[in-house]
């Protein structure tokens, strides 16, 4: 399967894909990387690694960088889109076109703590136990099907950044696991999806 993984930021996740996608086993390639922002420093590790990026439209204005998107999507023959610190509301005829094939990951046990500041949250409600989940892409911010999930233990004294680092720790083995297994899911709906409609005609 080919991937396209969506950054703002760092890309730590976005190398995570990349470099598990090495492994002889992996079921997906990372065939773009794409940002909102042009100086996004994830760009240029992913250029460093050899996975070609898309330059797109300033996305201020949101229908163009959009559309822009799509094109370049297109063009790299993209199945699933990942995103990975993509800090952009997607505007619903994006998502309706990659309904069930766009992913995201984000750092608490959701439905625990949706939104930003998800570290804040799990520490200001005393909780003992936090994480990280991958999850379907729908309308509703951090609301989609869950797909995978992993937990990470709070420590005494952990400050939103010290429990932000070892969550990402955590985040970037299990993005790849689960991306790998949600694909495995969708080609047997394919596979199915195929026989049913060779057995309509
Ligand atoms: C990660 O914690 C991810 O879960 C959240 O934003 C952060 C992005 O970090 N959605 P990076 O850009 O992947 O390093």
């Amino acid at each position: 399967s080919r991937v396209a993984v969506l950054i703002s930021g760092r890309g730590s996740n976005m190398a995570a894909l990349i470099y598990a996608a090495r492994a002889d086993d992996c079921p997906y390639e990372v065939a773009v990387v794409a940002s909102d922002k042009p100086d996004a420093p994830g760009l240029v590790l992913a250029e460093a690694e050899g996975v070609p990026i898309a330059r797109l439209p300033s996305a201020k204005d949101k229908t163009q960088f959009f559309a822009g998107l799509q094109s370049a999507l297109e063009a790299a023959g993209v199945d699933l889109v990942a995103l990975a610190g993509f800090m952009r509301i997607i505007p619903d005829d994006f998502l309706a076109r990659w309904e069930g094939r766009i992913v995201n990951i984000h750092p608490s046990l959701l439905p625990r703590h949706k939104g930003l500041k998800p570290h804040q949250a799990c520490l200001d409600a005393g909780e003992r136990i936090t994480g990280a989940t991958v999850h379907l892409v729908t309308a509703e911010l951090d609301s989609g099907e869950t797909l995978g999930q992993v937990q990470v233990a709070v420590l005494p004294g952990d400050t939103p950044d010290t429990l932000a680092e070892r969550v990402l720790v955590a985040e970037h083995q299990l993005y790849p696991r689960i991306l790998g297994q949600y694909l495995g899911r969708t080609r047997d709906f394919d596979w199915i999806s195929n026989k049913v409609g060779e057995l309509a005609l």
